[in-house]
């Protein structure tokens, strides 16, 4: 059914959330400094962005169940990157046009925080085009074009799955890549606009060549240290599901040629990557989850997060991750500072960071809660591996020159994110802990142990 009646509204969806995030606030696993939704659910970062001074984050949110549902658009900002708050949900599948307001982006033009996003209606022939809305009150509310859909259609040979916008400037333009599928074979369409509003088709910026997957969902671009990274999430690739490809963009050509790709995290809980432009550096939120996962916060009424923010950085072809400094404005009480990891014993917390420095790139870090063990972390022969009870283990290799071996994790009431050598290797996972704690013990030639206790980055009332 297409959505005439205008079923959704955003003044319904924030009265939703006026009348539950409350409650779900003080429920156990809510989590003190992560991007969560104040109530319902959540999926994909979307129009990640700078504008007015503050940092957006956009999100995929359902607000009236802890279930995917027909797609709005939730809204947080910050001024330090550390610091959120939430803001009036942005989009609701309002128009006649869509049915759920899918993954997009955002960008600030001319002082206008402009949103450019997917309109889904599974009941139209072409289920999937591309759409346009403005806020001309930073960010307070948003009016969608009167030109939508701004694209009507996929190029000619691409399938009607046609998804997730991400625009970026390049010189004095805009530029569109969209996730989308050529005969069985995912790939991202180019597109290039003066004014966000009238688009034209530049070619296909990059395909598979048969073995990275049957559709790329959320294509992303961005120019790390020279070197060009598109990242994508590809359905049906064996056994991964989020990867940066490295190669080399042709703005005249439009093409990008593919050199290699790397896994973004090796965790079974990160999708849908998204850069934000931040001036000289780039930015990363990924969602924090997966699909058909089980949610054990459903019952408390809300599912899904997003990471930390990451700053990206790119050395010999490889992808670096980390966090970047201003996460340091969350920090409180000083938990552990030893070079005996027993002070690890002293790091009872449900939010902290975690930093153990090791001497050599051999040994082992062990989370866990009161039934056992939750996630071991583990380096040996230049490599690093992650084990979780029930989920395969993973590895990456580490192979940049590194001053012995870091492991740096932020733990959260359901969620670990780890950070080896400086982000060379990231694993990213939900966790549901018994006792709301997560304990762990370190191994190898533990050279220092540092712990902070990291506050709540949410101010206190949504909307
Ligand atoms: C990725 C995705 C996108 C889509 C959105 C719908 O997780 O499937 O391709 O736009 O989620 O919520």
């Amino acid at each position: 059914m297409s959505n005439p009646e205008t079923r959704f509204s955003i003044e319904r969806a924030n009265a939703e959330i006026r009348a539950c995030a409350a409650a779900v606030r003080r429920t156990p696993y809510a989590l003190r400094y992560h991007i969560a939704p104040p109530c319902g659910w959540m999926n994909d970062p979307n129009g990640l962005c700078r504008s007015g001074g503050r940092y957006h984050v956009f999100y995929q949110h359902y607000p009236y169940a802890p279930q995917w549902g027909p797609m709005h658009w939730g809204h947080a900002s910050s001024a330090d990157l550390a610091h959120w708050r939430h803001e009036p949900v942005a989009l609701a599948p309002d128009q006649p046009y869509e049915a759920g307001c899918f993954s997009g982006s955002g960008a600030d033009d001319s002082g206008v925080l402009t949103l450019v996003y997917t309109a889904h209606d599974d009941a139209r022939a072409i289920k999937e085009t591309q759409c346009v809305a403005r806020s001309f009150d930073g960010g307070r509310t948003f009016v969608k074009s009167a030109n939508n859909p701004v694209i009507p259609a996929p190029p000619e040979g691409c399938e009607t799955d046609f998804r997730d916008p991400k625009i970026w400037r390049e010189g004095d333009r805009w530029l569109l890549v969209v996730g989308t599928a050529r005969g069985g074979r995912g790939c991202a369409a180019l597109y290039e606009s003066a004014d966000i509003e009238h688009w034209q088709f530049k070619g296909i910026l990059c395909e598979s060549d048969g073995g990275l997957g049957s559709m790329w969902e959320c294509p992303s671009f961005c120019r790390v240290d020279g070197q060009d990274l598109l990242l994508i999430s590809p359905i049906g690739m064996e056994g991964h599901k989020n990867i940066a490809l490295f190669g080399a963009f042709d703005p005249e050509t439009g093409r990008m040629a593919v050199d290699h790709w790397q896994e973004i995290d090796l965790g079974g809980d990160f999708y849908a990557a998204q850069v934000l432009d931040d001036g000289g550096r780039t930015l990363m939120f990924g969602w924090m989850d997966m699909w058909n996962r089980e949610h054990p916060t459903e019952a408390d009424g809300w599912a899904g997060a997003l990471t930390i923010p990451r700053e990206l950085s790119v050395r010999e072809g490889r992808l670096l991750q980390n966090p970047p400094r201003e996460l340091e404005a969350l920090r409180g009480e000083t938990l552990a500072d030893s070079a005996d990891s027993a002070a690890l014993r002293d790091v009872q917390s449900d939010g902290y960071e975690l930093r153990v420095e090791l001497d050599a790139p051999e040994g082992a870090l062990v989370f866990s809660d009161a039934r056992g063990e939750l996630l071991r972390v583990e380096l040996r022969d230049g490599e690093a591996a992650f084990a979780m009870p029930g989920r395969p283990a993973v590895c990456a290799p580490l192979a940049l020159p590194f001053d012995g071996a870091e492991i740096r994790a932020f733990i959260d009431r359901c969620s670990i994110e780890c950070f080896v050598n400086g982000g060379e290797a990231c694993y990213t996972c939900r966790v549901y802990p018994q006792d709301h704690i997560v304990a762990c013990a370190a191994s190898g030639p533990v050279r220092r142990v540092r712990a902070w206790a990291l506050g709540d980055a949410f101010e206190e009332a949504p909307c």
